[in-house]
Formats: structure tokens, C-alpha cells, sequence
């Protein structure tokens, strides 16, 4: 058997497209929706993504702006400058590029941006509303993959999903929200005995681990549907993800691919995200 792919680069492009018509309908009312995204030093991975989020908004019609500082900024500077931008009619969402440079706080940098313009929903008020099934910006990863998997016909009530990995950003909140979809959880990770154990009984296993290849065809019942959100460089600097693919996709029901899975749709939903801020700004 080989498994279906889900193909997030499409997937992206369908839900751009809906975005953009949205922000058209709203640019009508006399609203654009903006996103400020800042950064900070050097990192060229960093600013990759940097470039990429601008040129979506680009695409999509949305107003951006980038905030730039060296490595050295003093906390209190980023602090003020996202006090302004939460004060700032013109943006409806403010992105700040993570990792910072060590001597800044990186939570007292996502506990400053207001909750309504957290469109990365890193915010304690956001992940909280999350838990709590209540409205709330999501993260954007973890609601990427919700929506590939809706929109690729998985069901996911009553499903065994099994995470791999608890990082605040990916891991612990996509557990979350497939638990809000009624699927039975399992949360892995470094310290857990006997993994294949716990992924061979998964209907959904989805690998957040940061490792390549790490997940192969023993950890993986037929026919389970596999996302992976690795973004591995391999020796040569190809991207890699966390999953065994060639060997994996033979054995699985349906799996992403990387390049061209997880992370074209982690964009789209910052995109929603800031979207959906400026339309409440409307209200
Ligand atoms: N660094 C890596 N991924 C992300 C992300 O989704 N948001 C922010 N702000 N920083 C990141």
C-alpha cells in the first residue's frame, strides 16, 4: 500500500485564495488588515521566514511592516516599540520572530503583544482560551495541521492521536485542539518508555520531535494517517523531516511530505489569523 499524500502546498493555495477574497471584501469596508512582524539579529533562518510571511501578505493584499534590530536591543526597547504597535489602528496582528537573543525574555516579549493582535497565539490568554474550547487565536502550526487534516477528510473523533514532542509552539497545542475534536490523545516525547508501543496504536501520530527521520515504518500501524512537522537539515542542507519517509509512506494511510506539507499551511493560518483580528477590529 502506499499512502495518499496530503498535499499542504495545495491545500495552502486553496485557503490563500479564500483569504484574499476576504481581504478584498473587508479592503471594501475601508479596512487592511496589517501584520507587523519584528526582528531581531542576524538569524538567516530567522529571516527566511521573515521574507516569506511578507510576501504572503504581499500576495494576499495585507498591509506589513518590518521592525528590524541588531542582536544587542535592550529588552525595554522591543517592549515599548510593541506597546506602540498595540496602540496602532493599522495593525491587526504583531509577529515577533523567535528565537531572541538570549538576554531577553522571550515570554515577557509574548506577554507584552496584546491578546487580540497575538495572531501567533503564543499568548498565555490565547493558549488558555484555547484549552478551554473558548474563541482564541490559535498557533499557527498546530491549526495548520488541524485544518490539512479536516480539509483531507480524516476523521477525528474518537481517534487515537499520538504527539510526538511537547514544544509550547507545536506539540503540547496540537494535542489540545484534536482533543477539542474529541480525538484520545497520547503525548510522547524524550523521556517516554517503549514508543513504538504508544505510536502503534495510533490511528494519527504526528511527529514534532526536531530529529530526522526519527519516526519509521516500526512505529507506524497500517494504514495511520502521519504528519510531519520536522524541518531538519540533513549534512548536505536538504530539508528533512522528522518522519522516514521513503520507507514510512508504504505503510501509512495518508502522510505529508517535507517540503510541501506542514509548512506552506503554518503561513496560511497566520494570514487567517491576522485576518480574522482585522475583522474584529470591524466590529
Ligand atoms: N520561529 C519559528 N517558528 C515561529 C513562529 O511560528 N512564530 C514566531 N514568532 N517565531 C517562530
Amino acid at each position: 500500500m502506499t499512502a495518499l499524500i496530503i498535499d499542504g502546498k495545495e491545500i495552502a493555495k486553496r485557503k490563500k485564495l479564500e483569504i484574499s477574497l476576504e481581504v478584498e471584501k473587508l479592503k471594501e469596508s475601508g479596512i487592511t488588515p496589517g501584520l507587523a512582524v519584528v526582528l531581531v539579529g542576524d538569524n538567516q533562518a530567522s529571516k527566511t521566514y521573515v521574507r516569506s510571511k511578507q510576501m504572503t501578505c504581499k500576495e494576499l493584499g495585507m498591509h506589513s511592516v518590518l521592525i528590524e534590530y541588531t542582536e544587542s536591543v535592550a529588552e525595554g526597547e522591543l517592549l515599548r516599540k510593541i506597546a506602540e504597535l498595540n496602540e496602532d489602528d493599522s495593525i491587526h496582528g504583531i509577529l515577533v520572530q523567535l528565537p531572541l537573543p538570549k538576554h531577553i525574555r522571550e515570554m515577557a516579549v509574548i506577554e507584552a503583544i496584546s491578546p487580540e493582535k497575538d495572531v501567533d497565539g503564543f499568548h498565555p490568554v490565547n493558549i488558555g482560551r484555547m484549552m478551554i474550547g473558548q474563541e482564541a487565536f490559535l498557533s499557527c502550526t498546530p491549526f495548520g495541521i488541524l485544518v490539512m487534516l479536516k480539509e483531507s477528510g480524516v476523521a477525528l473523533e474518537g481517534k487515537h492521536v499520538v504527539v510526538v514532542g511537547r514544544s509550547n509552539i507545536v506539540g503540547k497545542p496540537v494535542g489540545q485542539l484534536l482533543l477539542n475534536e474529541n480525538a484520545t490523545v497520547t503525548y510522547c516525547h524524550s523521556k517516554t518508555k517503549e514508543l513504538v508501543k504508544h505510536t502503534q496504536s495510533a490511528d494519527i501520530i504526528i511527529a514534532a520531535v526536531g530529529r530526522t527521520g526519527f519516526i519509521t515504518k516500526e512505529h507506524v500501524k497500517p494504514g495511520a494517517v502521519v504528519i510531519d512537522v520536522g524541518i531538519n537539515r540533513n549534512e548536505e542542507g536538504k530539508l528533512c523531516g522528522d518522519v522516514s519517509y521513503e520507507e514510512v509512506k508504504d505503510v501509512a494511510g495518508h502522510i505529508t511530505p517535507v517540503p510541501g506539507g506542514v509548512g506552506p499551511m503554518t503561513i496560511t493560518m497566520l494570514m487567517y489569523n491576522t485576518l480574522k483580528s482585522a475583522r474584529n477590529a470591524l466590529n
